[in-house]
């Protein structure tokens, strides 16, 4: 499997004479799998036509911060929220000086300061610019910022002149790209999620559910397989693919979600439990379709298992990360759900039309015993990357804990 594969990778190609390369460079990342829109500079455009890497990427090309037809088909913040990387090949020095003012008066430039995904550069000068205390200046800063600097190459340039400072070949910059996405905060562990809601049959042919669509849980899973976990997905009905590298298994009721997250636990380092798991279930289920009739009807409901708690009461429990989906009182509900289900993390969410549930954006308020983050509205698919990274350094915050504990208990043995 393609390491860039379904991913979606905004290339940003500015005014240098190694934008000639940038159409390889779009053809071998769709070689590896990746859907690729391009963003160009004016310079840009007077060193390659905006129709070669059309052709190449199958997309329009984007050039115009102002251009209203733009604006209203996929604007600056639509290109961020749309890419999984942001790559900026060749970057100049001057744009490189751009991106460390925060500029945003073309569209590239406000591009990248609307990205909240990985942003990487690989620089393409003149080796004397290069060695310039400015760019090097320009450089650190963009680092400190954990801006991706990938390369330059050294060695013959365009301007007849001979050291650091050429654009890396196409090739290698693909690779150092897929190694941005293996670098893994979770490598090696093993992370259960639960996702999608539950149904809880009435007769054959009803039963009681929710608005879950799974599209939260699926992201979660998605982001810890990205960050190197070794993911399994429990999943009840929902119309989504499973993503790549998650082993999935599909579930309908809530006691079937039980049985399954319990036959996979012993197994789990991090159990994420991201389903709307109904809390009741009809008593008794009608082995026949319900007859209408004119009285009034009421059906006898019974709790369904709660699975975080029977997780969190297990003697060795995995790390927890619970959520919380609330219509008020936000704080209170998920820290009173966090104390009462032993968890070590909640990610509490405001659902109600048009938000939390069904809808692809979202926002939320993660709590933990003693901290608090919160992450606005965003795609839910941005927003599981920046849980997981949290939730890897709230578990490895534990883990170093735990393994102080154990080594002074050895100790005093
Ligand atoms: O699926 P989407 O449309 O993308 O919507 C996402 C979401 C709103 C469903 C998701 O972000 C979310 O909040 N999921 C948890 C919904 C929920 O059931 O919350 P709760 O407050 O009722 O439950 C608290 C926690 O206990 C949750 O982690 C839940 O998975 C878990 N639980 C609840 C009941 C039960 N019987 N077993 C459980 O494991």
């Amino acid at each position: 499997m393609n390491t860039l594969s379904g991913k979606h990778i905004l290339l940003g190609v500015s005014g240098g004479i190694a934008a000639y390369k940038s159409a390889d460079l779009v053809r071998r990342l769709r070689e590896q799998g990746a859907e690729v829109r391009v963003v160009m500079t004016a310079a840009a455009r007077e060193f390659i036509t905006p129709l070669t890497l059309q052709a190449l990427s199958g997309q329009p090309v984007h050039s115009d911060l102002l251009d209203p037809r733009a604006e209203a088909a996929m604007g600056h913040i639509e290109l961020a929220r749309w890419a999984d990387a942001l790559l900026v090949a060749p970057a100049t020095a001057d744009f490189m000086a751009r991106l460390v003012q925060g500029r945003a008066d073309d569209l590239l430039a406000a591009v990248c300061l609307a990205c909240e995904v990985p942003l990487a550069v690989a620089p393409a000068m003149n080796r004397a610019m290069w060695q310039q205390s400015a760019t090097r200046d320009n450089l650190a800063n963009l680092r400190a910022r954990r801006v991706h600097v990938l390369g330059p190459d050294t060695g013959s340039q365009a301007c007849g002149e001979t050291g650091p400072g050429r654009m890396l070949e196409p090739g290698d910059l693909v690779r150092l790209l897929c190694g941005m996405f293996q670098e893994g905060a979770l490598a090696g562990r093993r992370v259960l999620v639960t996702a999608g809601p539950t149904r809880e049959p009435i007769d054959p042919v009803r039963y009681i559910s929710n608005r879950s669509s799974g599209k939260m849980g699926y992201a979660v899973a998605r982001a810890a397989a990205e960050a190197g976990a070794r993911v399994t997905l429990v999943s009840g009905p929902v119309a989504l693919a499973l993503p790549e590298r998650v082993n999935g298994i599909q579930v309908e009721t809530a006691e079937q979600m039980y049985a399954a997250v319990m036959g996979h636990i012993a197994d789990t380092d991090i159990f994420i439990a991201a389903a709307a798991v109904a809390d009741y279930r009809p008593r008794d289920t009608a082995g026949q379709k319900i007859k209408k009739s004119a009285a009034d009807m009421t059906l006898a409901l019974e709790p369904n298992p709660d699975i975080l708690a029977a997780v969190t009461a297990l003697p060795e429990p995995p790390f927890t990360l619970g959520f919380a989906a609330e219509t008020g009182a936000l704080e209170t509900n998920a820290r009173h759900k966090l104390r009462a289900k032993s968890l070590d993390m909640i990610a509490a969410n405001l659902v109600g039309p048009g938000q939390g549930f069904e809808v692809d954006d979202n926002a939320l308020q993660v709590f933990w015993d003693g901290g608090s983050q919160q992450f606005g509205l965003t795609r839910k698919t941005h927003l599981a990357r920046q849980l997981v990274a949290l939730l890897a350094q709230r578990y490895q915050a534990r883990y170093n804990k735990d393994t102080v504990v154990k080594l002074h208990a050895q100790d005093s043995a």
